[in-house]
């Protein structure tokens, strides 16, 4: 009855189930994993975010495949004013209801089924489901550590094939928290010339390097075919009003020609509503509001952390240069999932384990920097106090 593409394995996985047991028996959870802005207490002013949404305008439809042109040109605004990308022409973007529905977008524009994309491992878990839907392989390229993420690019090179149409590159990565650097954007240029494939960039946590200093924007790359992808839902921590786009630049013609294509799948499903494009320069704009706030969250509890891990020589964090997350390394007496779970049942504390993100060994917890800070000092305080007695 149904397609092979969604022969997904759908039962929850253990750690869920432990969860929702714990849950279920009535002990509060230190949850260490929120990365969802609306439930770890910061939201962009709620009367802010309310009268954007009242606008006579949205009892009119305009139906624009590109997304309304108010609209692009205040996400041309926000590199500008943000990244310094002084020239990109709003004729570029494509507005979408999410990231991820960028992604499917581009995933349709440049592969046939069976074509391969080469996506950063570890990384976010998501790629598999949107691989899935658009029939295309992940090939993973691993990152590697060396007092900081890197690319390792003679891998990268190793894992391509004549299929491969695109690489994924994450800018700063989730969870790793590492950016490009300028030496790994020129090599990902060229190999991208060598393979004659493009780059999908997501931007979406560009904003939130822990140092304060902006990063550069792919959106300005003209070296290679560039989709460059992100949205309100961590720039202005508005998840629940689905606002993203997809900016495509690279050399010439070709850029044209993408743009043209991409305008025909956009027009054929009109995702975006009115309302939510009316406001997207009032929502973009509030990310100056909300942004020092997460900035000074995410430094105070990685402060908190370090400061808890000085007296813990067993455990250490990894180096993050931005984003919501950190890594924890532990002792691997165990796989994370086992650890996760222990940590669960009897330290009440949630975190996510590294395999969930394709850690290459075991030994790696993700922490979201962004739960509450007492909720964090307390959680943390826990973790370690339990880790203590397993070394
Ligand atoms: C790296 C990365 N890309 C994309 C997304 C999804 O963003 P959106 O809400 O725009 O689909 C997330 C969500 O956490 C993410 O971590």
């Amino acid at each position: 009855m149904f397609s092979s593409r969604t022969n997904w394995h759908l039962a929850p996985n253990a750690l869920t189930r432990v969860l929702k047991d714990v849950r279920s028996s009535g002990h509060e959870i230190l949850d260490l994993t929120i990365s969802n802005p609306t439930e770890a207490g910061i939201s962009p002013d709620p009367e802010l975010v309310l009268s954007a949404l009242v606008n006579p305008d949205s009892t009119r439809y305009d139906p624009q495949p590109r997304g309304l042109l108010s609209a692009r040109q205040a996400v041309c605004r926000y590199y500008h004013d943000a990244h310094r990308v002084f020239n990109l022409d709003p004729n570029r973007l494509i507005l979408t209801t999410s990231t991820s529905e960028a992604y499917s977008y581009v995933f349709r524009l440049l592969s046939n089924p069976g074509d391969e994309i080469l996506v950063p491992k570890p990384s976010y878990p998501l790629f598999e489901f949107l691989a899935d839907l658009a029939d295309v392989k992940l090939v993973p390229y691993p990152l590697i550590y060396d007092h900081g993420w890197l690319i390792d690019f003679d891998s990268l090179y190793k894992s391509a094939s004549p299929r491969a149409r695109a690489v994924i590159v994450v800018h700063p990565n989730n969870p790793t928290g590492n950016f490009a650097s300028a030496p790994e954007t020129a090599a990902l240029n060229a190999f991208c010339r060598d393979y004659n494939t493009a780059l999908i960039v997501d931007e979406v946590f560009l904003d939130y390097a822990h140092d304060g200093e902006p990063r550069p924007s792919f959106a300005a790359n003209t070296d290679a075919l560039t989709f460059t992808l992100s949205g309100i839902s961590k720039i202005s921590a508005l998840p629940q009003m689905k606002f993203a786009w997809v900016a495509t630049s690279g050399p010439g013609e070709i850029v044209h020609e993408a743009c043209a294509r991409l305008e025909v799948i956009a027009d054929t499903f009109l995702s975006m509503n009115a309302p939510i494009q009316l406001a997207a320069p009032a929502f973009l704009d509030l990310r100056r509001q909300i942004q020092p706030i997460l900035l000074d969250r995410l430094r105070a509890n990685l402060a908190e952390l370090d400061a808890q891990l000085k007296p813990h020589p067993a455990c250490a964090r990894l180096q993050v240069e931005g984003g919501w997350y950190v890594i924890l390394r532990v002792p691997a007496l165990e796989s994370d999932e086992d650890l996760a779970i222990r940590l669960l049942r009897h330290a009440h504390v949630s975190v996510h384990p590294g395999h969930f993100y394709d850690f290459p060994t075991e030994g790696h917890l993700v922490l979201s920097l962004i739960t509450e800070p007492e909720i964090f000092r307390q959680g943390i305080a826990r973790l370690l106090d339990f880790m203590r007695t397993q070394t």
